[in-house]
């Protein structure tokens, strides 16, 4: 029976980089026998325009029936002055907590290739295989209250990071079992030092580490020391497990290490349901130039090929054949810092395209 994929595009550069990853489920199909099949449906601002809401019933049933969906990206500045519940970024937090998404995977690979496309030096990146686990639908961004209001006569914004020990465990144990699957090390990262929010998630983490992964090896860090740790020593991590605002912020920062956070994809799943997407935004200042990067977006579809429809061979090829798209030397401009001569999304999606034919 067919696989059913839910495809929402998104704003800015999510039609984009969409169109390429669906060229490369083309080739799937045609050349490999996948039996996948798609629908399009709005999400963001492309959904506050068709329907008024930046996630809309139809986008919301769509979801629900499909195997998986592959998201481009959302927002931009037409939408910025909209309420908060009807802007595009308020859609993508509905999407994630209606399909129960609390695992957001973002795997910061460095390809030898472009070590010389990061701004930092190769010795240090060189060999970089990092793999963030971001809690994603709790923590500072759901918590209640939340409220800017006024008070003593000034104004006053305030939010509530909290996470339950049931929330703390069910993510823990998600970067315990992948971390089994690779280097078996875990770093937790909090603010415990400081916030009681995290004085728990580290208890919690200490105590299912020893009920049941003690054969894995856990060490605790703080997040600002993360943040340090990453630029100086990337090499040292293996599963970095976190909170939805700060793997948010370093998964933005370790995406530097691969040259580009047009590298980095990223799958979000549940207990029933998943999608997959890349980590960086809608990207207004190069839209509708066809200049973006879709390798974020195309090794999104390789982990939903592994994660979603098990088909791991066919993941195996798509990135190879990225791997061999960058060993031609093929670079959208975000890579391209010595010089080079960049080529446009599309012929990027071509490239891979091409690469992955010659794979069959
Ligand atoms: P951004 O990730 O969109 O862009 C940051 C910088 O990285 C920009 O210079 C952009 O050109 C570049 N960049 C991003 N993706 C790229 C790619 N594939 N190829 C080449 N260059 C790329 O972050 P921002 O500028 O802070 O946010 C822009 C909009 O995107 C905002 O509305 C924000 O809320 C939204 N956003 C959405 C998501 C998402 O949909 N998951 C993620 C982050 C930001
Ligand atoms: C991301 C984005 C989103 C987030 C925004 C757009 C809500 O930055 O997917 O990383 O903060 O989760
Ligand atoms: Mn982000």
């Amino acid at each position: 029976m067919a696989v059913r994929i839910a495809v929402l595009p998104g704003d800015g550069i999510g039609p984009e980089i969409v169109r390429e990853a669906v060229k490369v489920l083309d080739v799937l199909n045609s050349h490999f026998g996948l039996d996948a099949t798609w629908e399009e449906a709005a999400i963001g601002g492309a959904g506050y325009d068709a329907a008024g809401d930046p996630y809309p019933a139809a986008t919301q049933q769509l979801a629900h029936a499909s195997d998986a969906v592959l998201l481009g990206a959302v927002g931009g500045p037409k939408w910025e002055a909209l309420d908060k519940p009807l802007r595009p970024e308020a859609g993508l937090l509905r999407i994630r907590a209606d399909l129960g998404l609390f695992a957001n995977y973002r795997p910061t690979k460095v390809h030898s290739q472009l070590l010389d496309a990061s701004t930092l030096k190769p010795e240090v990146i060189d060999g970089v295989d990092i793999l963030v686990v971001r809690e994603l639908v709790s923590g500072i961004y759901f918590g209640q209250p939340r409220a800017i209001d006024m008070v003593n006569g000034e104004r006053r914004g305030y939010n509530t990071m909290v996470y339950t020990e049931s929330e703390i465990r069910r993510i823990g144990r998600t970067a315990f079992e992948a971390a089994r699957l690779r280097s078996n090390r875990v770093c937790s990262v909090e603010k415990a030092n400081v916030l009681e929010v995290s004085e728990l998630w580290r208890k919690v983490m200490i105590e299912l580490h020893q009920a049941e992964y003690s054969d894995v090896e856990l060490s605790h860090m703080y997040v600002d020391n993360a943040a340090m740790q990453l630029i100086r020593n990337p090499r040292q991590f293996d599963v970095i497990v976190t909170g939805n605002l700060f793997g948010d912020i370093l998964s933005d920062e370790a995406s530097m290490l691969t040259g580009s956070i047009g590298m980095l994809p990223s799958a979000s799943i549940g207990e029933k349901f998943a999608m997959y997407e890349p980590i960086h935004g809608s990207a207004p200042d190069i839209a509708g130039q066809d200049k973006a990067n879709p390798l974020a977006t195309i090794l999104s579809v390789a982990m939903m090929l592994r994660f979603s429809l098990g088909r791991d061979d066919l993941a195996v090829k798509v990135e190879q054949a990225v791997e061999h798209t960058l060993d031609a030397g093929v670079r959208t401009g975000d890579l391209c810092f010595g010089g080079e001569k960049p080529v446009s999304c599309s012929a990027m999606g071509d490239a891979v395209c091409r690469a992955l034919e010659a794979l069959a």
